[in-house]
């Protein structure tokens, strides 16, 4: 077998353990050769757990120091831009977490930066990597669903805030909130079935009702106590194409609703298709009637998976599916949705 690619991770929380290092350590083709984190506790426990003999706390060293092939990006957001740049300026390939930047001009200056240097950026995408987002995204290359025109996406949560305190809900480390953290997801999948069309105007409305709130209820996960909230629990907005298809989306970390729920639908003229919680359905016609058609994805495709993907990408010179330019599409459209809050009105772009 040919020599294995040098890896390591930067930022050893909860990503870095449940996605990158417990993947990645299991490919025959890597090598973990190192985990850099801020905090050497939190390296140090993931290097024991994986069994990993380099550890460092500053990744311009770790960059200096071992000849790195890929990295996976598992940080604050506000440090994607910084470490992706400086690692693609000694040649070594990205996977970044998402979103790719904290806004649109630090995600440009990244995809810059990869036209620059040698090295490859894919954004951790990692609902696209399903079957049912393979199957949905054949299908549309297949003009079932005829012209796409309209989509909806969300994800809300009924009690799911972050947590005060943490990186999260600090504006100048997460970026944003709830549309930064939960939206990249739902909107990147409709935006990619619909080919990533160019967005001409976007507008938006950001609530942040339970920043204050005493309620622990409302706090999903790592909550720390009384940190600092200055992002948004909900955002909701709509966006048109320059072929005027429109996309509504609506995220929350908190809302008074019944559940959480996590679903996108596209409505096209000869098909539609929706994915709500899990389950998805299809929806056409035929001999004058309407059909509904519930595919079995699960059993019948083979997925590649966003670790699979990007090592071939590596070692085989493909461009990866999860492209940086559609991350900084994605922050154009987040960074739009925020000024049209703020200056309650639509942004054109
Ligand atoms: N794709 C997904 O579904 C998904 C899910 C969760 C998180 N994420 C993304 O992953 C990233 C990390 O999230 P998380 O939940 O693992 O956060 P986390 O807070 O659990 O972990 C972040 C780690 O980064 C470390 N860190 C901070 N500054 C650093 C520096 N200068 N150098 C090296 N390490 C540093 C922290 O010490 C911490 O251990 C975020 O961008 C988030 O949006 C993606």
């Amino acid at each position: 077998m040919a020599e294995k690619l040098k890896y390591a991770c930067i930022g050893a929380g909860g990503i870095a353990d449940k996605k990158h290092l417990n993947e990645y350590s299991k490919r025959d083709s890597v090598e973990v050769a190192a985990i850099c984190d801020s905090n050497i506790a939190a390296a140090e426990r993931l290097a024991q757990k994986y069994n990993v003999k380099n550890i460092f706390t500053d990744y311009n060293e770790m960059f200096d120091k071992l000849k790195l092939d890929f990295i996976s990006v598992c940080t604050p957001n506000y440090l994607h831009a910084p470490i992706t740049i400086s690692a693609l300026k000694k040649g070594i390939s990205v996977h970044c977490e998402k979103p790719l930047a904290i806004n649109a001009e630090e995600a440009q200056e990244i995809v810059d930066a990869k036209n620059k240097y040698k090295g490859k950026v894919m954004v951790a995408l990692n609902n696209r990597f399903t079957a049912e987002s393979a199957f949905v995204k054949s299908c549309v290359e297949k003009g079932m669903f005829g012209e796409i025109y309209h989509a909806k996406c969300g994800w809300r949560r009924r009690n799911g805030i972050p947590g005060k305190g943490v990186w999260f809900t600090d504006k100048k480390l997460s970026g944003g909130g709830a549309l930064i953290d939960l939206g990249v997801h739902y909107l990147d999948l409709v935006m990619y079935f619909m080919g990533y069309p160019q967005v001409v105007s976007v507008s938006g409305a950001t609530y942040s009702k339970f920043a204050n709130s005493d309620n622990r209820l409302r706090a999903g996960y790592k909550n720390n106590g009384d940190g600092k909230f200055d992002v948004e629990d909900m955002a909701i907005g709509h966006l048109r194409t320059d072929s005027n298809a429109t996309v509504n989306f609506e995220f929350s970390w908190a809302s008074n609703i019944e559940k959480e729920v996590k679903y996108y639908e596209l409505m096209g003229t000869k098909g539609g298709v929706s994915f709500v919680n899990g389950e998805l359905k299809l929806y056409s016609e035929i001999f004058d009637t309407s059909i509904n058609i519930l595919p079995d994805v699960s059993s019948n495709r083979k997925v590649v998976s966003e670790f699979d993907h990007f090592i071939d990408c590596i070692i085989n010179d493909k461009e990866p599916d999860s492209k940086p330019e559609q991350g900084a599409a994605l922050m154009k459209i987040i960074d739009a949705a925020y000024k049209s809050s703020e200056l309650m009105r639509e942004i054109s772009l």
